[in-house]
């Protein structure tokens, strides 16, 4: 028997089981709704916020007016609740619960901006995996999680928690988590459900400031802020989250637009739509609802079938329903929606988590795993002279806040971390080094701190030693929901202290740990080597520390450009060339006095930043080499239908092994509407020894090549494409190619 003959039936087979148990699964659901009175269905769509097994709660759940509770994470408290609402209410619908585990619950991973600069989907699922796996032996069945906002504007706090800039790669690994959340089997009690959030366009904040207006044309949307979202809906994620802010006017709790039109209907999605927090009522200020009656009309109208802690649907839409003002229709709705979310958890059967086996918390296998995330998600943005990794016997000056950083290492949304489980940098150095080979002396207490008085001792310090770390960054508190910066540069007196251990002429290699890209242009010019981590998590410690002394070798890439200065902001790669592309520039400290109105050229760029950022997007060195030979076509062009395979060759031509990560943009040369410089369309990552090389393929589909014209509809365009292989999206030599009718 081939192959074919067997794979095709089997899968039939399945995909027949699978249409039957969904079958039966929406009779249990229709049975339980005709028995559930008005009251029983608003209740299933109310959401609250936890706090213990307190006697009001108690009385809630009773009364039948919650479906779901978030940040209870317990597990026998969990399941005194869960008692409660399977005995003590009519029907016996269990809760949900859930809670924010955002990039690992105890066992802290990078933050989800740092897992991007992996560019390794495994690393990703992985985490997650650990994340569902300790999250659930907690009582957590709901993670809000992955958050798939493109973000582009270094200054929004938040862009911490997604995965960067670029539609594409923010698809890939968003897939990759909901994939670690929920598993093979969203019943399986250690699978849990994801939420890609914030639906939509959230990233796209004015000025980066949180909770902003957003402007974005629909073609736009569909090209760059909607695709990862709906690659998750493919890809099976649970639930959804709207988000707060409003796209061109109309507040995402209230866009029945993109909630209905385009999730439901375009998409076929069947998952549920919770609310942000909040955020049906916040459609008040927002100035778009003139009270919470009629802000909950409008979400349930628009599409949100669960309200978080904003009492619009508990207090208004039993009333609404009665005047007629909301249909039946749209209630039953949204409450098929929170019950086939429990039924595919598995709640129905069983509720309850299992305490024999519960608080599953930093395995080893865990903290290995989180070691190894660490190591893959630094980016080695500099290396003169070498001067990582570390050679044998060195002493080191240990300098920073971020050097011993129990809490800020972990970063944003890590609620549920344990300082005391942390392995700061400073731990691992001394254990690596021996403690006499590390003089610690901070220089600044924390990041914000402005005071001087430690530098003295910082640079005496460095001057003892033959090579200096400063360890650098924010603290936690500086990135994440509500915490955004206009001055993207390093806090306090931090940015002074490197200049001042530079003047100790030791190489100086300047560590980062960040919730943010930073504008670091002066610190890189008084530095010997720069590693870029983002907030690392638990094992921060020994994944910098192995990479510092070569135990393990860099293969981060950047998951967004970094500007050189803060206003450049927002900034990417993927940006339209304009009719007058920068060329010829000329500096702000090179402009002749009394120079004539055109003296610079009247091209594109800034006078005191020049064009372009200092580290393109996707750049990141090793401790070795790589060679990237020409690209091979299959062919020179392909019909609208059509694919091509690409295929390079990359080579380790440096002298240990090490992994590369391989990229493939495209640019179409010219569009009906005008298409960006470059596109990323593929990655791999692969590790190879050194002299060895590797065939990399990638299949370039035409139909993945095309946009969104202004009536929305999607078109591929013949015409001239360029195309490059390359280690970042600023290198290689473009390969022309063509669409053809
Ligand atoms: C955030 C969400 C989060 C929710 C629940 C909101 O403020 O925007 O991302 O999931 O709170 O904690």
């Amino acid at each position: 028997m081939n192959l074919k003959s067997f794979i095709l039936p089997a899968a039939l087979a399945l995909s027949a089981l699978c249409a039957s148990a969904d079958a039966a699964m929406e009779s249990k659901i229709d049975n339980l709704l005709s028995r559930m009175t008005l009251e029983e269905k608003i209740g299933q769509l109310n959401q609250l916020s936890g706090y213990g097994y307190a006697p009001a709660m108690v009385g809630q759940i009773k009364a039948g007016v919650v479906g779901s509770i978030l940040n209870d994470v317990d597990p026998v408290t969990v399941n005194k609740l869960q008692r409660v609402a399977v005995d003590s209410t009519r029907l016996g619908i269990p809760l949900v619960f859930a809670r924010d585990v955002i990039h690992g619950f105890k066992t802290i991973f990078p933050i989800p901006l740092g897992q991007a600069a992996s560019w390794n989907p495994a690393i990703v699922e992985q985490g997650a995996r650990i994340a569902a796996d300790e999250a659930s032996s907690a009582g957590v069945r709901w993670t809000f999680s992955p958050m798939l906002d493109i973000a582009r504007d270094a200054r929004w706090g938040r862009i911490a928690e997604g995965f960067g800039e670029d539609p594409y790669l923010t698809s890939v690994l968003g897939v990759a988590m909901v994939k670690g959340y929920q598993g093979d089997d969203l019943a399986n009690p250690s699978s849990i459900a994801a939420c890609a959030k914030h639906f939509a366009g959230y990233g796209a904040s004015e000025s980066g400031k949180d909770y902003n207006t957003t402007w974005i044309p629909e073609m736009q949307l569909r090209d760059v802020y909607l695709p990862p979202f709906k690659a998750a809906a493919d890809a099976g994620a649970a639930t959804f989250m709207c988000s707060f802010n409003d796209i061109n006017g109309v507040p995402s709790s209230g866009n029945r637009h993109l909630l209905r039109d385009i999730l439901r209907g375009e998409w076929g999605y069947d998952g549920l739509m919770v609310s942000d927090w909040g955020s049906i009522q916040q459609m008040i200020p927002h100035g778009f609802s003139a009270d919470l009656r009629q802000a909950a009309e409008q979400a349930i109208a628009a599409g949100v079938d669960m309200d978080m802690e904003g009492y619009a649907f508990i207090s208004h839409l039993k009333e609404l329903v009665e005047s007629g003002s909301v249909s039946m229709a749209d209630v039953d709705n949204a409450v098929r929606n929170v019950l086939r979310l429990k039924y595919r958890l598995g709640l129905f059967d069983n509720p309850y988590v299992d305490e024999a086996n519960a608080n599953r918390f930093f395995l080893p296998a865990s903290l290995d795993a989180a070691t190894r995330a660490v190591q893959e998600c630094a980016i080695l943005l500099k290396n003169d002279n070498n001067v990582l990794p570390l050679k044998k016997g060195v002493k080191v000056a240990v300098i920073g806040p971020m050097a011993d950083a129990r809490h800020d290492q972990n970063g944003t949304w890590s609620f549920d971390m344990e300082k005391d489980r942390s392995v700061t940098p400073l731990e691992s150095l001394r254990k690596l080094l021996g403690s006499k080979n590390v003089i610690y002396a901070p220089g600044v207490k924390y990041s914000r701190d402005r005071s001087t008085e430690g530098f003295a001792e910082a640079l005496d310090a460095a001057r003892q030693a033959d090579v200096v770390i400063a360890f650098v960054g924010e603290e936690a508190v500086l990135s994440g929901e509500a915490h955004s910066r206009v001055d993207i540069t390093l806090p306090g007196a931090q940015k002074e202290l490197l200049q001042e251990l530079a003047k100790a002429g030791k190489p100086l290699v300047t560590v980062y740990q960040t919730g943010r890209p930073m504008a670091i242009a002066q610190d890189a010019a008084v530095s010997d080597a720069v590693l870029y981590s983002y907030h690392a998590g638990t094992m921060a410690g020994p994944g910098l520390a192995n990479l510092l002394t070569g135990a393990a070798v860099p293969s981060g890439h950047l998951p967004t450009v970094l500007p050189r200065m803060s206003g450049q902001t927002p900034l990417y790669y993927a940006h339209k060339n304009t009719g007058r592309p920068a060329e010829g520039i000329t500096l702000i400290d090179d402009i002749d006095l009394e120079a004539g109105q055109t003296s610079t050229g009247c091209t594109s760029y800034f006078l005191d930043a020049g064009d372009g950022p200092l580290y393109p997007f996707g750049y990141g060195l090793s401790y070795t080499t790589f060679d990237y030979a020409a690209p091979v076509l299959s062919a020179s062009e392909m019909g609208p239908d059509g694919s091509i395979t690409v295929t390079c060759r990359v080579t380790n031509t440096g002298s240990r092994e090490g992994a590369e990560v391989a990229q493939l943009y495209v640019r179409d040369m010219v569009g009906s509407l005008i298409r960006p410089v470059k596109e990323l369309k593929g990655f791999e990552k692969f590790s190879l020894k050194p002299g060895e090389s590797r065939d990399v393929t990638f299949t370039l589909n035409a139909a993945d090549l095309g946009f969104h014209l202004l009536d929305n509809s999607y078109v591929v365009e013949p015409g001239d494409f360029q195309l490059w292989v390359a280690p970042n999206s600023a290198a290689g030599e473009p390969v022309a190619f063509k669409i053809v009718k």
